[in-house]
């Protein structure tokens, strides 16, 4: 039963739909299982340059079944308007299904989140502002719409009723804002219905069928393991439990075979939030502006530091890491000599794992180890050989401080532009 689960090790952004758009290429079904539309994959091949935020981007592979499954939250306008986009660059969401148990990201969703976030002042997360956070909020307070709910115009009414005499107080009443109406809502959702429903089927369903018949499944994951609620940096995180594999899918953890971790060369985070080895100097400006580093959904520039070996460490071991797919290699190439953090300094101790107060990891100090850099253009390099030999120094190292064997090395934004070291699939 070959699933392979691609998880973001870092803080979201490493190269998940790179990775994901290669390796589809072998596969039959890709899941998204995880998130919403605050994650945004970026995929480059023969059909152009694309921004997948909530298909999966194994869609640019015709006979691959891609999933939306339970775990993510859906804006239906939203996917509307990818699947459009998509079409419009010629490529059919023919074989796209719909978990008819995700959770509906609804309009007063999206208003929760821009209020909420102005309510904590200097304490805000930076929330992309999709309303992600408020439909997990809802989906375990037992307060959510689920796209089975919207495919019945008589159960969505009832069901939008409810909920909405309870939102609508908290918005008049907590933030001064008009409330929403029923009946413009069921009359937008009508919309949603006839568009999504050809695309709604029991999708766990799917996936363990497809399991059980020796087909492969690929995880999309999204995010990334320290935005996630449970092991990452509380409460700057998102709202899906995103880093350890979740089942946000239906099927049994046993059939998850193996688990690629993707990791950045470096590092870079978007919105508030502790990460010990940021810099705040030129270094930072090269990576950003070298690495593209401003964000897929929101456009704001990532915050960039050296490679954290403390955090790579602990997501490989939270997460079951079997191989590193190593990103944005290509980005180091300029620099006389990269660091790596190695450990945190906190208080005259030396941490060898992130803390699990925000508030402590904020203090935290890194410990940097230097390494010569390369110098050299890597990317039009194919062959692990091929690289110079400090930039195989620095793969080993990464390799044995992680403590984990790195997959395959990407070192540009296309398909091609990648050094095989193992075999996944
Ligand atoms: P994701 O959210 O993990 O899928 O990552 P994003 O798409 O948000 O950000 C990664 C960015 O790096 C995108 O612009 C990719 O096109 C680009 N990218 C991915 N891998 C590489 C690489 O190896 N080298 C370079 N230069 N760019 C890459
Ligand atoms: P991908 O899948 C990077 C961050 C936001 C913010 C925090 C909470 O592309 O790697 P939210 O809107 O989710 O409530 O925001 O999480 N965040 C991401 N950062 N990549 C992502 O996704 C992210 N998804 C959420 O910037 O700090
Ligand atoms: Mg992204």
């Amino acid at each position: 039963m070959p699933a392979i689960a691609i998880i973001g090790a870092q803080w979201g952004d490493e190269g998940k739909g790179k990775i994901v758009d290669l390796l589809a290429e072998n596969v039959d079904v890709v899941v998204r299982f995880s998130g919403g539309n605050n994650a945004g994959h970026t995929v480059v091949n023969q059909f152009g340059q694309f921004r997948m935020h909530l298909i999966p981007s194994g869609i640019f592979h015709p006979n691959v079944i891609c999933i939306i499954g339970n775990g993510v939250v859906i804006d239906p306008a939203q996917l509307l308007k990818e699947i459009d986009a998509l079409k419009e660059s010629g490529i059919e969401a023919r074989n796209l299904y719909i978990s008819d148990r995700a959770h509906l990201i609804m309009p007063y969703h999206i208003l929760q989140d821009g209020l909420e976030e102005e309510a904590r002042g200097s304490r805000a997360i930076g929330t992309t502002r999709k309303g992600v956070g408020p439909a997990f909020t809802d989906k375990t307070a037992r307060m959510g719409i689920r796209i089975c709910d919207l495919l019945d115009a008589g159960d969505f009414r009832k069901r939008l009723s409810f909920v909405l005499e309870y939102k609508n107080r908290v918005l008049t009443r907590l933030y001064d804002v008009q409330p929403l109406s029923v009946d413009e809502l069921c009359e937008t959702f009508a919309h949603f219905r006839e568009r999504l429903a050809p695309f709604v089927r029991q999708t766990d369903a799917i996936a363990r069928e497809a399991l059980s018949e020796g087909r492969k499944v690929l995880l999309e994951g999204a995010q990334g393991t320290m935005l996630d609620l449970d092991y990452g940096t509380y409460p700057y995180v998102t709202s899906a439990v995103s880093g350890a594999v979740s089942l946000g899918l239906g099927m049994a953890p046993t059939s998850i075979e193996q688990v690629v971790g993707v990791f950045k060369a470096y590092i870079t985070r978007v919105g508030g939030g502790p990460m010990p080895s940021e810099l705040h100097d030129d270094c930072s400006e090269m990576l950003r502006e070298r690495g593209h580093e401003y964000g897929t959904t929101t456009g704001r520039p990532r915050r960039c530091g050296w490679f954290d070996a403390v955090v790579g460490r602990y997501a490989a071991e939270v997460n079951g890491v079997t191989g590193v797919a190593l990103t944005k290699f290509d980005i180091l190439d300029t620099f006389e000599t990269v660091k790596i953090c190695t450990a945190y300094e906190l208080d005259g101790s030396t941490w060898k794992k992130p803390p699990a107060s925000s508030e402590l990891l904020e203090r935290c100090k890194p410990v940097y180890e230097e390494m010569p850099g390369w110098q050299t253009p890597t990317d039009r390099i194919r062959r692990l050989e091929d690289l110079p030999r400090q930039a195989r120094d620095y793969v080993r190292r990464i390799e044995q401080l992680i403590d984990c064997p790195v997959s395959l090395v990407s070192v540009g934004a296309a398909r091609e532009q990648t050094i095989p070291v193992r075999k996944i699939v």
